[in-house]
């Protein structure tokens, strides 16, 4: 598979012109507001290119990120029970535009997925499937591209995965509610991912109110399903460092070799399989906790490292916050902490050791 940066570069040699610079800019002022947009942002195919070119490559990013800390926090989810079996795993990737979630998910498990994009832009749909085409990885280059805007009442294919990746900022409040439920009724594991802004994330804290509703089990970030332990003027979010092409240096004037995407994200799995003749392996089986491994806590923010002392903001799994300061002599908890970042897990400090 080659790297979604190259694939840009060359689907888009002429991008930076006035023009497109233009666009770049509409789309920031869009996004900068915070409201949801009246009509489509991404209207189109000047609009799609400088999409794809400004922003594709963060998103995908961020939800390659939030993937793989789901994945990674719970190495018994039920995703991977179907990759055990060989079968390909089906993905339905919920205004998805010009694809960047397929770009990660198909980059987590390459050549397993079979991949299908709903979006109401046809421009942002047509360049998504060139953009696969040129991949050079024949599952992604399958991807079903379909044209579909979303209005209540709201129903969606069946689907293993099921992605909403920087989508329910721009639908007005009953329609994101609607389509968080949509998607609770189709998938076996949900991922949802927000700009990481406070608007982004009263999004995904009401989608997790919803899933835990529906007997849903957090897989990440969240280490608990009790409520959010973060104070009003705080909101959860992670950040993932993503290298700038000469393209988007171009399109967007910044002087930086990278940016930093702020993101904020929920994954969850289904309480029960759908099927009822499916075989005992069952979801709850396959993503509970092992009793011998203790959940741990997750990180909130950049470690602060100091000589011989790390101190870590933690999310607990009883449901609480602490800021842990971890020493030299701690040994083993020092080495760890020292190569832990924002977002990963860190064992809980209170948690009895296994027995
Ligand atoms: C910010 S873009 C995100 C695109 C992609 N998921 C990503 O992470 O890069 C939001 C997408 O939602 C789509 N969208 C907005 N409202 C929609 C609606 N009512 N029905 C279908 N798609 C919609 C837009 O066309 C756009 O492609």
């Amino acid at each position: 598979m080659r790297e979604l940066a190259t694939v840009l570069r060359d689907a888009l040699p002429s991008a930076a012109t006035p023009a497109a610079r233009r666009a770049v800019e509409d789309l920031r002022t869009i996004y900068r507001s915070g409201a949801a947009p009246d009509t489509l942002a991404v209207s189109d195919p000047q609009r799609a290119a400088a999409y794809a070119a400004y922003r594709m490559p963060a998103t995908s990013a961020a939800l390659y990120a939030a993937l793989t800390a789901g994945l990674t926090a719970h190495p018994g989810l039920a995703l991977s029970a179907d990759l055990a079996t060989q079968a390909p795993l089906t993905h339905l990737d919920v205004g998805g535009g010009t694809g960047a979630a397929v770009w990660a998910v198909h980059r987590a498990w390459p050549g397993r997925v079979r991949s299908t994009v709903i979006d109401a832009s046809a421009p942002a749909l047509a360049l998504g499937a060139d953009l696969a085409r040129r991949s050079g990885d024949p599952a992604l280059a399958s991807t079903t591209w379909e044209s579909r805007r979303l209005a209540a009442p709201l129903t969606l294919p069946a689907a293993d995965l099921v992605t909403i990746g920087y989508v329910l900022g721009e639908l007005p409040d009953p329609l994101a509610t609607a389509l968080v439920d949509a998607a609770l009724n189709a998938a076996r594991t949900l991922l949802i991912v927000e700009p990481g802004t406070p608007r982004g994330y009263a999004a995904v804290l009401s989608a997790r109110t919803r899933t835990l509703a529906a007997g849903w089990r957090l897989l990440a970030p969240c280490p608990h399903a009790r409520a959010c332990p973060l104070p009003d003027n705080d909101w959860c979010h992670m950040a993932v460092r993503v290298p700038r092409s000469g393209l988007h240096r171009d399109l967007k004037g910044g002087e930086l070799g990278w940016e930093d995407e702020k993101y904020t994200y929920l994954m969850a799995a289904a309480p029960t399989p759908r099927d009822p003749l499916a075989p005992p392996t069952s979801h709850a089986d396959a993503t509970a906790p092992s009793p011998a491994q203790p959940t741990p806590a997750r990180v909130l923010r950049h470690p602060l490292i100091r000589k011989g002392l790390v101190q870590l903001t933690l999310c607990r799994p009883d449901g609480t916050t602490a800021q842990v300061t971890v020493s030299k002599r701690q040994g083993a908890a020092y080495r760890l902490a020292r190569h832990t970042a924002w977002g990963d897990t860190f064992p809980d400090p209170r948690a009895s050791p296994p027995s």
